[in-house]
């Protein structure tokens, strides 16, 4: 079954305690939380200090979607936090197999993320070291926009590497996900679905994640 990672950059930020449990009531797997700086993309959201504040709160593991510059200087302040699982851009990142091995020997998952321009083949010497391969299908730095379609063929090139190479990275989606592109990154293989406002739109999150879920 598809896994669903409510993002809480759309929740009310005000009652941010209520806002996760709901989706973790409602059968969320994982929480994503959109880290972003102002540099690498044009939005400022949320730090480690929120992190370590929503990590008591919550029983689901924590998927930290870095969207900054030099990743690499702020991994151990996310880990202490209390992170579960790091991803950082593959076009943030120039000596990428340096990072991706400092997440794991913190002991947590370590992810690649890939702009919705990036081509697949440049995380191809990497595929064996990384837990999870997240395509963006929208430009990162906001949430509420739509679903680029090419994302799909990624997705597509990734599930099938996966199989033939017999690997285990899961394959990520954010970006324009709700219920009629959900069916789409799962028929091309998405293991991992991302919302944002798909679900907090909706007063009845469990519906949402369900209908998202298909
Ligand atoms: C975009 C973020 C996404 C965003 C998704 O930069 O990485 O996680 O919150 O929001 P929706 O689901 O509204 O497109
Ligand atoms: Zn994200």
């Amino acid at each position: 079954m598809v896994k669903i990672a409510p993002s809480i950059l759309a929740a009310n930020f005000a009652r941010l305690e209520e806002e996760i449990q709901s989706v973790e009531a409602g059968g969320a797997d994982y929480i994503h939380i959109d880290v972003m700086d102002g540099h690498f993309v044009p939005n400022i959201t949320i730090g480690p200090l929120v992190v370590d504040a929503v990590r008591p709160i919550t029983k689901l593991p924590l998927d930290v979607h870095l969207m900054i510059e030099k990743p690499e200087a702020y991994i151990d302040a996310f880990v202490e936090a209390g992170a579960d699982i790091i991803s950082v851009h593959v076009e943030a990142s120039p000596h990428l197999h340096r990072t991706i091995e400092q997440i794991k020997q913190k002991g947590i998952k370590a992810g690649v993320v890939l702009n919705p321009h990036t081509p697949v083949e440049t995380i191809e010497g990497i595929l064996e070291e990384v837990d999870l391969i997240l395509i963006m299908s929208v430009n990162p730095g906001f949430g509420g926009q739509t679903f680029i379609q090419s994302s799909l063929k990624k997705m597509r090139t990734l599930s099938q590497w996966k199989k033939e190479r017999n690997l285990s990275y899961e394959i990520e989606v954010d970006g324009g996900v709700n219920e009629e592109t959900a069916k789409l990154c799962k028929e091309a293989g998405a293991d991992v679905l991302v919302a944002g406002s798909a679900i907090y739109q909706q007063n009845d999150r469990a519906a949402a994640i369900r209908a998202i879920r298909g």
